[in-house]
Order: C-alpha cells, then structure tokens, then sequence
C-alpha cells in the first residue's frame, strides 16, 4: 500500500491545499493531512486541534484521507508512520526556491522522497497568509478557502473574538 504525507501549516487549508490534497489522493492509496506545530504554542489564527478538524470536515469526501499533526521533525513522523512519500504543491518559483532545501534536507535524513504537484493555475495566487489578510479587513474571500473554512475565519475574525492575527 502506498501511503503519501501532504505536511503543512494549514492555517488554515484553502483551496489549492485542498486541489493538492485530493489529486494526490488519486496516486497513492492512503493520504495523510499532517499539520505541523505545537498544539501548545498558541500562534496563528486557528489552533492546531482547530486546523485539524476544519482539514477533516473538507476532506470527509475523500475515503482514502487521513489527518493528523506533529509538533516534531517530519521525518521523525515518516520513519514512524512507515511513510516513504511527501507531496507538496508549487505555485511558483518562490515555492520552490523554499521547497527545494527542504526535500533535499528530508531525503539526506531519511531517505523520503518529495513529490510536487504544480498547482493549478486557478489557485496559483492563493495562499493561507493572504486569505487571512484579506478576510481580516472585511474582503470577500469566496472561493479561495472553503466555505466551511470562510465561516470559521469570519467567526474567529469577528470583532470581539479570538486575537485574530493574521500572519
Ligand atoms: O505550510 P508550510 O509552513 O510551508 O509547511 C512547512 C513545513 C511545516 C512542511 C515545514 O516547516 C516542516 O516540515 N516542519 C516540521 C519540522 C521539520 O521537519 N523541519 C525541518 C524541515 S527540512
């Protein structure tokens, strides 16, 4: 059985992690969402337990996808996990000037691989930060995050809610 690891922030997922998440869904058996961080450190907007379970209501689609989070080395996870595969999506040549060290970096320690997927060029623009940034100041963030997604980031950015940083 192969069995994929698509690691991140996830703070939160939009809509081009979820296009990656479910492509590579279709090239392996098993897929697990891992969030990465502390689940004691409060930074972000969302809380690592709360990333993980806005991943799990927009992936309860896809059968053969798990999620889970890691406050250690990925590597770590993957040797653990039995988990020789990683898959990331590239947006641009900035994502891989960022990605490429990295892959390199968890090959040299392990032995993993890292498979990019080119992300589709309706998501090539989106990423968690801007989405936080644009929905702090009251835009319209439809169709770059999930909806159940934009209804948690609308409540969490609530005037009066949670600190709300976006970062
Ligand atoms: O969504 P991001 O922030 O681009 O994801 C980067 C991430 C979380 C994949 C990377 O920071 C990571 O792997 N963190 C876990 C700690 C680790 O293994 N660091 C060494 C990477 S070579």
């Amino acid at each position: 059985m192969t069995t994929a690891v698509c690691p991140g922030s996830f703070d939160p997922i939009t809509n081009g992690h979820l296009d990656i998440v479910t492509r590579a869904a279709r090239h392996f058996d098993k897929v697990i969402v891992l969030v990465t961080g502390n689940p004691t450190k409060k930074s972000g907007l969302f809380s690592i337990e709360e990333r993980v379970n806005l991943i799990r209501e927009v992936t309860q689609h896809l059968p053969n996808v798990e999620v889970d989070n890691w406050g250690g080395l990925l590597v770590d996870y993957t040797t653990a996990h039995g988990v020789t595969a990683l898959v990331k999506g590239l947006r641009t040549a900035l994502d891989y000037e960022y990605e490429l060290p990295m892959a390199q970096m968890n090959r040299r320690l392990t032995g993993v691989d890292t498979y990019f997927l080119l992300t589709d060029e309706k998501y090539g623009y989106i990423s968690s930060s801007l989405t936080k940034e644009v929905a702090k100041y009251g835009g319209d963030i439809t169709g770059l995050v999930p909806d159940h997604v934009r209804e948690a980031m609308v409540e969490k950015l609530r005037p009066g809610e949670a600190p709300g940083e976006a970062q």
